[in-house]
Parts: structure tokens; C-alpha cells; sequence
């Protein structure tokens, strides 16, 4: 670095990877000790006099933050595709940068998407808990029976980068009709897989499993509620790794409660980790996963790599690898 002063960066977590030796040559890192997250208050006091921040999306950065760590802070480096934990418009108003992670993710999450259409579908939960219970004790002909995704209709709520490449999985491999929502037409869906754009009413209506791909805004906050439920085929294979916040939790349990849809899959919750006694995770055809969308070692690594580029760039003053549009 040209300046004399060397730059304070702190990480709220340590990251996979080596790419984090790289910034320990420009830049005295601070790594957060402990295994629980920093709360807002820990986090405004540690980021003092930084000028670079690498946050998860467990961490909710607002204006406090920002203002806490002081008008150096040149960038908040977000180690998520997503990036509703940060306050845009805040950052913006202070000249920050801000930058995400995307495109290394979209397989793994995607797989993680297929791997939980499949798991719901199949009762793979309650049926491993049936054996380590203890409570199987023979082979049932009308036990544990499942719904397959070959030749059924797959919707596809929000058709990004990871909404495609999991289109691609289930469509190529399970032959199933792919229909989807999107803000325009995604030329290259219909083509090579014979999807049709359509609004979400239909999407709702026709579909037999489900996957949640948007972002979460306020739009997209509680879309999937009773209203959307109620509207749904009886049978329908809910999945989400998007953002916990996108379904009404209430509305999800009463529809599985009540047989209205048949099974959901979530990678995500409202909040994270959802407390063990909730009903939605003592719920049996509720499968919930600790948000592993992105964990293989591939993406991982490769996410520190983009943000630590985001961040050397962002305390260089330079335009971000991956920067959010402010
Ligand atoms: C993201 O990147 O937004 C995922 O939810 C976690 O990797």
C-alpha cells in the first residue's frame, strides 16, 4: 500500500481458505474470537477505526455500524451472495462500497436445492428417524410412501442464477415441466428446457414442487403466506434456500399441519438457527438444514477469494471484483 499507515480490516469470522493470507500482506486483520456471532453492539465497538469490514449474513450492518467504525471505512465486504443484512441506502449516503460473492455458489446451492426436493419428497428425515428411534420394525408396503419429481411440473419462484442451474438438474435429469416466475422472460430457459414464464398465481396453482430462488426485499418478505398456500395443488413439495423471511412460518406449519401441501425442505429460517422446540422443527414432514447452501470447500474457498479481492480493491480505492449496485 502506498499510505505508511498500514489498513485495519476486521472479519466477523474466520474464513475457509487461504486467500486471507494475500490481505494479512496489506492490511492488519482482526479476526472475531468467539464462536457466537458479535451482537450490534459488539460489532459497532470492534469495527471502530476500520476501514474495511468482512461480514456474513448473520450480521445486520446498519447506519450505527458504519458510523461507529468511522468515515475511513471505505468497504463492508458481505461473504454471501445475498446481502439483505446490509442497509444499502446507508452505505451509499456514506460514499461505503459494498460487495457480495455470487456465481460460486450457484452449484452447490443449487445441488442443495435438488438434494432437498428429492430428501422432502421421500420422507427422508422421518424415515432415518424411524431407524434411529428404534421404531422400524418392518417393511411396510404402504410405509413411508413418497412423491416422485419425474414427469411433475417443477416451480421455480425467482429464475436467477441459482433458480437456472437448478432447472437445469431437474429437468435434465428428471424430465420434469418447468415453469417459473421472473420480471422478464428468460429466452434461454424456454428454449433449452421448455420453460414457461408465468405469474405467480399460476405458478402457485399448477406446480408440484415448489423452489423459492428471489432475493428477499420487502416485496418478496412473507410471499409464500396463507393466501399463497390456499392457492397451491395438495401434494406440492415446498423448498427454500433463498431467505427464511420469504414464507409466513405460521402459514407453512398450519398448511402442514393441516395435509394442505405435502412436505417442505428449508435450508433457511426465520430466525437462524430456529429454536429446537418450534414445531416446524419438531415438525416430520418439516426437514430443516443449518443454512448449508453454499458449504462445500469449493465454494467456500472461493467466496473468501472474492471477498478478500472486494476488500483489498475497496481499501486500494479501486471498483470492487463483485460490487452490489447502490
Ligand atoms: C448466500 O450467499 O446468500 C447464501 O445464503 C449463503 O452462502
Amino acid at each position: 500500500m502506498s499510505d505508511s499507515k498500514p489498513r485495519k480490516v476486521f472479519f466477523s469470522r474466520q474464513l475457509p481458505g487461504v486467500a486471507l493470507d494475500r490481505l494479512a500482506a496489506e492490511a492488519d486483520v482482526t479476526i472475531w474470537p468467539k464462536a457466537d456471532a458479535p451482537t450490534p453492539d459488539e460489532l459497532s465497538d470492534v469495527v471502530r477505526g476500520c476501514d474495511a469490514i468482512l461480514t456474513l449474513l448473520s450480521d445486520a450492518v446498519d447506519g450505527r455500524v458504519m458510523d461507529a467504525a468511522g468515515p475511513q471505512l471505505k468497504v463492508i465486504s458481505n461473504y454471501a451472495v445475498g446481502y439483505n443484512n446490509i442497509d444499502l441506502a446507508a452505505a451509499k449516503q456514506r460514499g461505503i462500497q459494498v460487495g457480495n460473492t455470487p456465481d460460486v455458489l450457484t452449484d452447490a446451492t443449487a445441488d442443495l436445492a435438488a438434494t432437498l426436493m428429492l430428501a422432502a419428497s421421500r420422507r427422508v428425515a422421518e424415515a432415518a428417524d424411524d431407524v434411529t428411534s428404534g421404531r422400524w420394525q418392518n417393511w411396510e408396503p404402504a410405509g413411508l410412501l413418497g412423491v416422485e419429481p419425474s414427469g411433475k411440473t417443477l416451480g421455480i419462484i425467482g429464475m436467477g442464477r441459482i433458480g437456472k442451474a437448478l432447472a437445469n438438474r431437474m429437468v435434465g435429469g428428471w424430465k420434469m415441466n418447468l415453469i417459473y416466475t421472473s420480471r422478464r422472460d428468460q429466452t434461454d430457459v424456454n428454449e433449452s428446457l421448455s420453460g414457461r414464464r408465468v405469474e405467480l398465481d399460476e405458478l402457485l396453482r399448477e406446480s408440484d414442487f415448489i423452489s423459492i430462488h428471489v432475493a428477499l426485499c420487502e416485496a418478496t418478505r412473507k410471499l409464500i403466506d396463507a393466501e399463497a398456500f390456499a392457492k397451491m395443488k395438495s401434494n406440492v413439495v415446498l423448498v427454500n434456500t433463498a431467505r427464511g423471511e420469504i414464507i409466513d412460518q405460521d402459514a407453512l406449519l398450519d398448511a402442514l399441519d393441516t395435509c394442505k401441501i405435502f412436505t417442505a425442505g428449508l435450508d433457511v429460517t426465520t430466525p437462524e438457527p430456529l429454536p429446537a422446540s418450534h414445531p416446524l422443527v419438531q415438525h416430520q414432514r418439516c426437514l430443516i438444514l443449518p443454512h448449508i447452501g453454499s458449504a462445500t470447500t469449493t465454494a467456500r474457498s472461493a467466496m473468501t477469494e472474492i471477498a478478500v479481492d472486494n476488500i483489498i480493491a475497496g481499501i486500494q480505492g479501486k471498483s470492487l471484483r463483485c460490487p452490489v449496485t447502490l
